[in-house]
């Protein structure tokens, strides 16, 4: 595996695979990876001819400074964890690599931005946008990976892409969880050993509410999960919203107009805030 510095670097790599009529694989990430990333790779890996993953803790998707001042930074680690998923490039570019100037680009995300983690967040999937299209720009990927633990995060990426006019196909990964439940992510390290302990509720409310959904309201559920989560130790939900799977609108309907409802959750577990989802799947 070779890692890339620079944006010069990056593209020069890159074009020259695509010129030769290579499939090309993106895998955007913010380090401090996990098995779930890893689940990523293994799928650009399988798809592609060439896997390029980025490390880059993109300071523009923070609303909140203490977030990206804690957020983990573990490189050695990641570029060997990268090496043995058979990753090709790792792209480690710097903060002024990537915005030598600042970005002040501002993209109409429209509905899929403006609810749950978009209300919650303000200019966090701007944020998101102006990296990720970035990163697109730059390497022009065949596919680009992304897993459905941010669920509305892969919407509002699909939104840009559109407005963006960028060819390529997203592929939303399925969550990947610890033995207990938890879905993994890289702020679990930050979670006390009492907290780690309390986490995995946040799943099991979820998927229990899946058997209730059968015989209930959407607002039933709702109130039923929240409360619940509320009633663990050190939880509190910051919202939780069963919505439309591709406008991220809430719904009342467990079949609401394209496809089965999504149950979204942001969770403080003490300080580290959580984020889970599920899917209402009809029996
Ligand atoms: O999901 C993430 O880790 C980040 O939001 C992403 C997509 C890598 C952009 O910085």
């Amino acid at each position: 595996m070779k890692v890339l510095r620079t944006v010069g670097e990056l593209r020069e790599t890159i074009d020259g695979h695509r010129s030769a009529g290579k499939t090309i694989g993106l895998v955007p990430t913010m380090g401090a990876l996990h098995a779930g990333h890893l689940s990523l790779m293994e799928r650009a890996r399988r798809d592609n001819d060439i896997v390029v993953a980025s490390v880059f803790v993109n300071p523009t998707q923070f609303n909140n400074p203490d977030d990206l001042s804690t957020y983990p930074r573990t490189e050695e680690a990641d570029c060997k964890a990268l090496e043995s998923a058979g990753v090709d490039y790792a792209f480690i570019p710097s903060v002024e690599e990537i915005y030598p100037e600042p970005d002040t680009r501002q993209f109409d995300l429209g509905e899929v931005a403006s609810v749950m983690e978009g209300a919650m967040r303000p200019g966090h999937f701007n944020g998101v946008a102006q990296i990720v299209s970035k990163l697109f720009e730059m390497t022009r990927p065949t596919r680009a990976y992304f897993g459905e633990k941010d669920f509305q995060q892969i919407a509002v990426i699909r939104r840009m892409a559109s407005l963006e006019g960028f060819d390529l196909e997203i592929v939303a990964c399925p969550i990947v969880r610890e033995s207990d439940g938890l879905a993994m992510s890289s702020r679990n390290v930050r979670l006390t050993p009492e907290q780690r302990a309390a986490a995995p509720a946040i799943h099991r409310i979820l998927a229990e509410s899946v058997e209730r959904a059968v015989s209930s309201t959407v607002a039933e559920v709702k109130k039923s999960v929240t409360e619940a989560i509320d009633a663990e130790p050190f939880m509190t939900t910051e919202y939780y919203e069963i919505v439309d799977p591709l406008t991220m609108q809430p719904t009342d309907s467990w079949m609401p107009p394209n496809g089965s409802a999504v149950g979204c959750v942001t969770v403080y577990c003490g300080d580290v805030r959580l984020i889970d989802n599920i899917t209402y799947t009809k029996k």
